[in-house]
């Protein structure tokens, strides 16, 4: 079973052939929505939308501990999340896709480990590649076959939400080697990682970050949604593309 989580545009996948629908519960609580049981490109897909259906929970508000569980009670070993980014790198202009290889985490007071409270042992988990290198290539190799331009690497940064970023913070990223700037990548990349879960990220850019490109007066939201809708056709070729050439093991 490969889990697809879906972000801000994608709240369902047009492509899937849905079977049925399951309201999962987790000692977590509740993930962001139900289930969403399905084929894809002949694959066993289960589908989340990450926000819930409507946009329910925003990025700071989501319960990725309820998610991440909810799909690994599902037999999942694969991880595909789609994420919508601020572009910093230049060759990253609005609607252009990426799948990033390193992380920066500038959240905070998520709740970003399964390893908590009395009863837990100590573990760290080794997080020195964030995203799982072979299933980066898979999608990789998806893009290729569908003949889409995507970024082949990129540090994601992650900050905290819901608002977005001053100037001056992501001059900051810039500086620190971030390429991109979302508000859900983590603790949701970690979570997946304490679970065994394969997880790589399409990274979506909506926009350029604030003081970039486009956005040096102030980000323009509305064209952002239009971009997104549209690069939303490239994701969703990019899927079916990716699991009709089979993942490993
Ligand atoms: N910043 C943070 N998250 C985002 C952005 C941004 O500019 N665009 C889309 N998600």
């Amino acid at each position: 079973m490969i889990a697809i989580i879906g972000g801000s545009s994608l709240s369902q996948l047009a492509s899937l052939q849905t079977t049925h629908r399951q309201v999962v519960r987790t000692p977590y609580g509740e993930p962001s929505c139900a289930l969403t049981f399905g084929q894809l490109s002949g694959r066993n897909v289960v589908f989340l939308a990450r926000h819930g259906y409507g946009h329910m929970h925003a990025p700071h508000e989501i319960n990725y501990r309820a998610n991440l569980w909810a799909l690994k009670a599902q037999q999942v070993r694969h991880v595909l999340a789609i994420g919508s980014v601020g572009g910093i790198h230049p060759g990253l202009a609005p609607g252009a896709l990426a799948i990033p290889d390193q992380l920066l985490d500038y959240t905070w007071g998520r709740k970003h480990t399964f390893f908590e409270g009395p009863d837990s042992p100590v573990v760290h988990v080794d997080f020195t590649q964030p995203y799982t290198p072979g299933l980066r290539q898979c999608l990789l190799d998806g893009a290729l076959q569908a003949g889409l331009d995507v970024l082949d690497g990129g540090t994601y940064a992650c900050t905290q939400g819901p608002r977005l970023e001053t100037a001056a913070e992501i001059a900051r990223l810039r500086r620190d080697g971030a390429d991109m700037v979302g508000m859900t990548g983590m603790p949701e990349a970690v979570l997946a990682r304490e679970l065994k879960l394969d997880y790589a990220c399409v990274a979506v850019v909506a926009n350029d970050a604030a003081g970039c490109g486009t956005s040096t007066g102030q980000i323009d939201f509305t064209a952002a949604g239009v971009v997104m809708e549209q690069a939303m056709v490239k994701v969703e070729r990019l899927l079916a593309t990716t699991l009709a050439l089979g993942l490993y093991h």
